[in-house]
C-alpha cells in the first residue's frame, strides 16, 4: 500500500480531499526522507559545509510562520539536546521589524513549505544584508527562500495542495532531527552519536500508519466532542504544548472553531475563566515527566464543566483515554501526537459542512506582507 503512494502525484485519486491524501502520505514521507538523507555507509547525507557552519554557531534562530513556526517549536528541544546550541523560534512577521540582540555567531534556519512566504523572505533579506549564514528548509526546490539562502534542505514531501499544512509539518520536524543529529555528531556529542535517527524515523512511519488506520474512531470522537462546539482548547506541557499550538491552528483554519493551544500549567493564570459547561479540552500527554501535571490540569477544567479528551502515549495511558499513541523515541513524539489532531480537524470540517481543502479567506502560500 505504501509503495503505491507516489508522492509526486498531484491528483486526488480516490481521495475526497487533498488534505486526507496528504495526511495519509506522512508515513511514506518519513520513509522517503530516510531514503534521501541516508548515505550508503549509513551516515547522514547533508552538505558538510552546512553542518560545519551550523556546528560553529552559538545560537540558532528559527524564523517561520504558522504551521512552520510550530514545526520549529516541535524541534527546539531535541535540536538543543543533540547539538548543545540554544535555539530560538521567531515569527517572521514579528522578527522582521527590528532584529533583537543577535548573538556573535548566529545561524538562521528558515522553515517554509512553499519557500515563498513574504514575511519570512523579508527577514532573509535583512539577515543576508548582515551577512549572517542562513539555511532554508522547504518543500519547493528553486523557491525564493531557497535561492536566496546560503543552504537548502528539501522536505521531499511531494506537492502539498491543501491549504492546511500536514505532511510538511511532520517532514520539517524530521529534517530538523536529521540535521541536528548530523551537527551533534560532527561535534562529537554522544547523544547525537547514539541517536539512531533513521531507525527511529522508520518506527515513526509504522506508528503513523497504525493511527491513520483508525479513521472511523476519529470521526466518531469528532462528532461527540467537536462538531457542535464554537470553541475548544488543546493543552499540554513542553513538546505537548508545542503540538497543541499546531493542533489549534488546524482546527481554526478549516473548521472555524475558535481553538487555543495552551500551556496546561498556565490555564490557572486567567484563561481557565473561559471554561464553561461542555467546553471541549483535549489534553496531549506524551512526556512522562509532565504527563501527570497535565492530567491534574484536565481534572481542574473538568471540575468547571469541560468535556475532556486525552491523546496519550500508550506507556502513559490511563483507563478512559480516548486516543493512544504507539511508543516512539521521545525526541519524535510530536510527529505522532499531531496526527490525531490533523484528523480531528479534518472530520470537524467535514461534519460542519465546510471545504476542507479551500478554507475561506486563506491562501496556500502568503506571498504578501
Ligand atoms: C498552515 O496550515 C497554514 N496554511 C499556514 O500557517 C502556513 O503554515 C504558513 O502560511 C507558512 O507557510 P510556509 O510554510 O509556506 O512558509
Amino acid at each position: 500500500y505504501q509503495a503505491q503512494l507516489d508522492l509526486s502525484d498531484i491528483e486526488k485519486g480516490t481521495y475526497p480531499y487533498y488534505m486526507l491524501k496528504e495526511i495519509d502520505e506522512q508515513p511514506a514521507v518519513m520513509r522517503r526522507l530516510v531514503q534521501e538523507y541516508r548515505q550508503a555507509d549509513g551516515e547522514i547525507h547533508i552538505d558538510s559545509a552546512l553542518v560545519s557552519e551550523l556546528a560553529a554557531s552559538d545560537r540558532v534562530y528559527i524564523v517561520a510562520c504558522g504551521t512552520s513556526s510550530h514545526a520549529g517549536w516541535a524541534a527546539k528541544r531535541f535540536f538543543e539536546e543533540l547539538t548543545q546550541i540554544p535555539v530560538e523560534i521567531h515569527l517572521s512577521s514579528e522578527f522582521g521589524y527590528n532584529l533583537p540582540l543577535i548573538s556573535k555567531k548566529p545561524f538562521f534556519i528558515y522553515l517554509s513549505q512553499s519557500g515563498e512566504t513574504a514575511d519570512s523572505r523579508q527577514v532573509l533579506v535583512k539577515t543576508n544584508e548582515l551577512d549572517y549564514p542562513a539555511l532554508t528548509i522547504t518543500n519547493v526546490a528553486g523557491s525564493t527562500l531557497s535561492r536566496e539562502a546560503d543552504h537548502t534542505l528539501l522536505l521531499y514531501a511531494g506537492p502539498e495542495i491543501a491549504v492546511a499544512s500536514t505532511k510538511a509539518y511532520t517532514a520539517q520536524i524530521a529534517v530538523m532531527a536529521l540535521l541536528a543529529t548530523a551537527v551533534g555528531r560532527t561535534k562529537g556529542l554522544a547523544k547525537a552519536t547514539n541517536f539512531p535517527v533513521f531507525q527511529e524515523l522508520g518506527i515513526v512511519a509504522s506508528a503513523m500508519e497504525s493511527i491513520i488506520s483508525e479513521k472511523s474512531h476519529f470521526s466518531d470522537l469528532t462528532a461527540e466532542y467537536l462538531t457542535a462546539t464554537r470553541n475548544a482548547f488543546y493543552i499540554g506541557r513542553g513538546n505537548d504544548y508545542y503540538v497543541s499550538m499546531e493542533a489549534a491552528l488546524k482546527l481554526k483554519e478549516i473548521s472555524y472553531i475558535q481553538a487555543e493551544g495552551f500551556a496546561a500549567g498556565e490555564l490557572k493564570h486567567g484563561t481557565i475563566a473561559l471554561i464553561e459547561e461542555g467546553t471541549p479540552v483535549i489534553g496531549i500527554i506524551t512526556d512522562e515527566v509532565t504527563g501527570s501535571h497535565t492530567r491534574g490540569n484536565l481534572k481542574e477544567v473538568e471540575s468547571r464543566g469541560a468535556k475532556t479528551l486525552v491523546i496519550a502515549s500508550e506507556a502513559l495511558a490511563k483507563v478512559g483515554d480516548q486516543i493512544l499513541l504507539p511508543q516512539v523515541h521521545p525526541y519524535l513524539t510530536s510527529l505522532l501526537a499531531v496526527l490525531p489532531t490533523q484528523l480531528l480537524a479534518y472530520y470537524a470540517t467535514l461534519q460542519r459542512g465546510y471545504d476542507v481543502d479551500k478554507p475561506r479567506n486563506l491562501a496556500k502560500s502568503v506571498t504578501v506582507e
